[in-house]
């Protein structure tokens, strides 16, 4: 029995995260949920971001799943995703985009794995602000160590899987100091795997090929703004934000949660579509070795998906987030 730190979030999650539980206990995976919240909620609650008890949840069990939690834009607390990313050292945002039979999309054959730096770049926190010459300086700090830790993380990934080819998106032809760095590290990584094809691409001309011709992606690596960005490029190509899953992963502890965010304009109407935290629950499974399960409910899923009128909205459906979960584990084999 594994023990996972359960954290509903805010807006949509607690629906979404209810889903993947019921459809859990329905397969009896063996996992308990240990539930902790943090963020807007609990603020509105008692007043805490982000409560102890939280961040000792995740430090004795070393895995978590989490739902989205609301950010302030252009004011107030500073995210709590980035404040758990740097304090467990979750340097990997792994983000897979596949396209799946059932789900629309102008594309087909996209089966791509997005590595976003997730501590350091433009997310570092460094910010200063000088209102009497108007002057504000956002500090995109990236540590060579920071560097080598994700692209040899992408490359070890490439190699397990069994994938082809790495492709770093930077722009090293403009931020020349931190873009050689990446650019270096991913070489000397790529030394290391002979077998895998190493390219690298500026970021604009990725996000072209991105859109023109995504099927020739395999893996791909990139500093932290440049990969949130992408990684919503790429829920687009699949089918949207409801169906993509993400993980932070670090090398004691791992945060499973899906790309997208709160949903605050659908939040509490039963019309998230639960399968992107469904999704990433299935990566918990295999990251927990527990890779039975998670087929199995991958299974169940997949049928669901081919039922168009048993899916939710965004996918074209009318089901809501609770009759699309008994859905999928109506279609438990
Ligand atoms: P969002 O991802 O919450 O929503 C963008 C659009 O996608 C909305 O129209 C929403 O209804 C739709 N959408 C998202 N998830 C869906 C789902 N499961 N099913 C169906 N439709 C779905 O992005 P937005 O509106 O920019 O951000 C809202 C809040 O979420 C912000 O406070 C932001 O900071 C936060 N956020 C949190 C993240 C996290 O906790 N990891 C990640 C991204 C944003």
């Amino acid at each position: 029995m594994h023990t996972i730190t359960l954290i509903p979030g805010d807006g949509i999650g607690p629906e979404i995260t209810k889903a993947v539980t019921d459809i859990f206990a329905a397969a009896q995976v063996p996992v308990q949920w240990e539930e902790q919240n943090a963020g807007q909620t609990t603020f509105d609650q008692s007043g805490e971001l982000l409560p102890q008890a939280l961040l000792d949840s995740l430090e004795r069990n070393k895995v978590g799943l989490k739902g989205p939690l609301t950010t302030p834009v252009g004011k107030g607390f500073r995210s709590i995703n980035i404040t758990l990313r740097q304090k467990f050292d979750l340097y990997q945002n792994v983000r897979p985009a596949n396209t799946t039979e059932g789900i629309a999309s102008r594309y087909s054959g996209i089966d791509l794995v997005l590595f976003r730096e997730n501590t350091e770049g433009l997310y570092s926190g460094l910010e200063m602000f000088d209102e009497r010459l108007g002057i504000a300086d956002s500090i995109a700090r990236v540590t060579l160590d920071g560097c080598r830790k994700i692209c040899r993380a992408a490359f070890a990934y490439a190699a397990k899987h069994g994938r082809k080819k790495v492709t770093l998106a930077h722009k090293a032809n403009i931020l020349k100091l931190a873009g050689s760095m990446m650019i270096n590290a991913c070489r000397a990584a790529a030394e290391e795997y002979p077998e895998i094809i190493f390219e690298d691409k500026i970021i604009d001309n990725m996000c072209m090929q991105l859109v023109n011709k995504p099927e020739q992606f395999d893996v791909i690596v990139t500093t932290n703004l440049f990969g949130d960005i992408l990684s919503d490029l790429c829920a687009g190509l699949v089918g949207g934000l409801g169906v993509v899953a993400g993980a932070n992963i670090g090398d004691e502890t791992a945060i499973f949660e899906a790309v997208h965010g709160s949903a605050p304009d659908i939040a509490g109407q039963g019309k998230a579509n639960p399968t992107a935290m469904l999704r990433s629950g299935l990566m918990m499974l295999h990251h927990l070795g527990e890779h039975a399960h998670a087929d199995r409910i991958e299974q169940a899923l997949n049928a669901t998906l081919k039922q168009k009128d048993k899916c939710t909205g965004d996918l074209g459906g009318k089901a809501s987030t609770s009759e699309f979960a008994q859905n999928v584990i109506d279609n438990l084999a």
